[in-house]
Order: C-alpha cells, then sequence, then structure tokens
C-alpha cells in the first residue's frame, strides 16, 4: 500500500489542516458569534439533557460516580456556548482537542461521546434557528460541530496511533497494521 499523504499531517499541522478543510467563513463566523449570548440562555436545558442522557445508561453514568458533575457541568456549558464563539482558529481547534485528550485519559470509548451528538445537534440547530439567516447558521453551525467530532476522534487516534507505533517501531508500520496490509 503506498504511503498517503495524510499519514505525514502530525501535531498542529492538523489543526491547520481542520480548520482549512471545515472553510468556515467570515460572514459565517460572524452569523454564529452574534448567537452567542442566545447559545448562554440555552446552556442549562443543554447540561440537563446531556447529563439525563448519561446518567440513564449504567456504562456511561459509571463515569460520573464520584465527580463533580457540578464542575462538568459548568465546563460542558462553556463547551456549548464555544460552539457559538464566532472565532474558529487553530487556538480554538487545541482547545477542543484537549478535551478530547482529557476523555482518552478517563478510559471512556470513543463511541459514548460520539452517540452524545444526538443530544447536542438538536440544541445548537435550534440556537442556530433564531438567527436573522437561519439556514445560513445551521450550515455554519453544521461545520462547527464536524470540527469537534473531527477532533475528539483525534485525540483517540493520536493516542492510539503513539502506542501502536511504539510497539511496532514506528508510526508507518502502525497505519499498515491499522489497515489491515
Ligand atoms: C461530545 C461529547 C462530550 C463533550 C462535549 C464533553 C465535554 C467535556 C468537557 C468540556 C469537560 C471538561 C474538560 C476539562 O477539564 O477541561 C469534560 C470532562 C469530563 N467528561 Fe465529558 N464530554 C463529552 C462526553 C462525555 C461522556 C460520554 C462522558 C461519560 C460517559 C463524559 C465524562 C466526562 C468526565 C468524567 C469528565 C471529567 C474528567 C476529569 O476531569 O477527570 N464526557 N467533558
Amino acid at each position: 500500500m503506498a504511503d498517503r499523504q495524510s499519514w505525514s499531517v502530525k501535531g498542529t499541522a492538523i489543526l491547520t489542516e481542520l480548520v482549512k478543510m471545515m472553510d468556515v467563513s467570515a460572514a459565517e463566523s460572524q452569523l454564529l458569534g452574534s448567537l452567542h449570548d442566545g447559545a448562554k440562555a440555552q446552556t442549562t436545558a443543554f447540561t440537563d439533557a446531556f447529563y439525563k442522557r448519561l446518567l440513564g445508561h449504567a456504562a456511561t453514568a459509571e463515569y460520573l460516580d464520584g465527580v463533580s458533575v457540578e464542575r462538568l457541568t459548568g465546563m460542558l456549558g462553556m463547551w456549548f456556548s464555544d460552539l457559538f464563539r464566532g472565532n474558529y482558529d487553530e487556538a480554538y481547534a487545541q482547545q477542543r482537542l484537549k478535551i478530547g485528550e482529557i476523555h482518552v485519559r478517563i478510559g471512556l470509548p470513543v463511541r459514548y461521546p460520539l452517540a452524545m451528538l444526538d443530544v447536542i445537534m438538536p440544541f445548537g440547530e435550534q440556537v442556530a434557528a433564531t438567527s436573522s439567516d437561519p439556514a445560513k447558521a445551521i450550515t455554519a453551525f453544521r461545520k462547527v460541530l464536524a470540527l469537534d467530532v473531527a477532533l475528539f476522534n483525534q485525540a483517540y487516534e493520536d493516542n492510539q496511533l503513539s502506542h501502536l507505533a511504539d510497539l511496532v517501531g514506528g508510526e508507518r508500520l502502525a497505519r499498515l497494521l491499522l489497515a489491515g496490509q
């Protein structure tokens, strides 16, 4: 199997690449930024629904045992309102990647954060729908959310690849193994 260009994109270059790929325009950023206060007003409803879903499932509720849900609620609320911060640069992407890394370190399978899109998406779209241009705002919101999904997943892949590379003696070999070669 031939090496792929994407295999040579590493570290902060991944952030630059993803931000570029999502191509959130200045007009879209501005549109989302204008909804920041509206998003903040929705954070309690959002975090309530989020934790209700996690607590309703034994395998996810276990992760919240002995954790300050009050502290987490504040951080999750900020994560949500930041989707509408209106600036989606590399520093933003780095922050979101770090949040993904925190979940890697608690041993949380990635399927759970990904499944939570079912709760996140309608709240975000509801905020976007209050825009002066709802259709554009919803499209922009989906881009920004897709960026987060990619970054969350990147945190998991970075971790797995680095451990496998250590085991087999190199990242290229690790990638070939993962591709079933
Ligand atoms: C896309 C979905 C998710 C988002 C956006 C999210 C967001 C966050 C944020 C912003 C933090 C705080 C990070 C920090 O300390 O800077 C956090 C921490 C945490 N999250 Fe999530 N989370 C998600 C999914 C989940 C799921 C599915 C679980 C468990 C079932 C979970 C459990 C936790 C726990 C236990 C912490 C605290 C980690 C620690 O401080 O040791 N999260 N999350």
